[in-house]
């Protein structure tokens, strides 16, 4: 408890998934959450339904317009921004030869371009509330290539090394703010049931447990502890450094 005390943070793609309960657990370390979502009908929701002084607010991730003014919103709210974590994401299947230029566009757009947009947008108010983390949700995608993920294996090994890009840069111009990637394999959210094709959720979720050497598929809390230990300060020492959360899978 109170791992986050104080800290300001903004999530996107909150509304659903792995961001919805990272919003629910760093309240409950005693942070203020801003939850952000293309889908703004479904960010009030779960807003409300987390607490009543949780933030909702429409974000695109592919707009640097609607960047700003969510970055505003917070900080006339809450005073402030000490946490970003880049969430929101797609996979659009499809191999290098099956997939067409919008699904590459889109995929490089709301997976990878978004984090530069998002850390371009936030660093400079976030240094006037320093100290303070970016934790950028990569996959483990970024480190392991599937055929049929083309546009989704480029643009998470983009997250990945434009983390310590910006983990860097924060370094070199002292703003007392970090930044760092995660990287899940199979974690139980609906975008598993987009992506896997089986007879029913539970035997898409099998069948993806069965490549796990621990035997199971990831929750959305097995993220959520990762992100809440990068955003707080007992991570202080801690950037420009990934976390794998993938039961083994990279180490075969
Ligand atoms: P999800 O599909 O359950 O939730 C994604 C959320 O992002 C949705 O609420 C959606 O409305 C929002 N979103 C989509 N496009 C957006 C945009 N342009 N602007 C703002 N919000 C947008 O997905 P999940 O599983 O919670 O994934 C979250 C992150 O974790 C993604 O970056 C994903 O790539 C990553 N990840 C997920 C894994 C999994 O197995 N579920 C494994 C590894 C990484």
């Amino acid at each position: 408890m109170n791992r986050l005390d104080g800290k300001i943070c903004l999530i996107t793609g909150a509304a659903r998934g792995i961001g919805r309960c990272c919003a629910e657990m760093m309240v409950s370390e005693g942070a203020k959450v801003a939850i952000s979502d293309i889908d703004d009908i479904a960010a009030r929701k779960a807003a409300s339904e987390i607490g009543n002084d949780v933030l909702a607010l429409q974000l695109d991730v592919t707009s640097l317009e609607q960047w700003k003014a969510a970055i505003l919103g917070v900080c006339a709210d809450f005073g402030g921004l000490n946490v970003l974590v880049n969430n929101a994401g797609i996979i659009v299947p499809g191999s290098v030869e099956s997939l067409d230029e919008d699904g590459w566009d889109r995929t490089i757009d709301i997976d990878l371009k978004s984090v530069f947009l998002g850390s371009k947008a936030a660093l400079p108010i976030m240094a006037h509330s320093a100290p303070g983390a970016i934790v950028n949700i990569s996959s483990i995608s970024a480190m392991v290539a599937g055929h049929n993920m083309a546009a989704y294996n480029a643009a998470k090994a983009g997250v990945h090394l434009l983390s310590k890009s910006i983990a860097l840069h924060a370094a070199r111009k002292g703003y007392g703010i970090r930044c760092n990637s995660v990287h899940p394999a199979f974690i139980d959210t609906g975008m598993i049931d987009e992506v896997v094709r089986a007879d029913s959720p539970r035997q898409a979720r099998q069948k993806l447990a069965k490549q796990v050497p621990i035997g199971k598929i990831g929750t959305v809390e097995d993220v959520a502890w990762a992100v809440i230990y990068l955003a707080s300060d007992e991570s202080g020492f801690m950037t420009g450094a990934e976390l794998k959360l993938d039961g083994g899978l990279s180490a075969m």
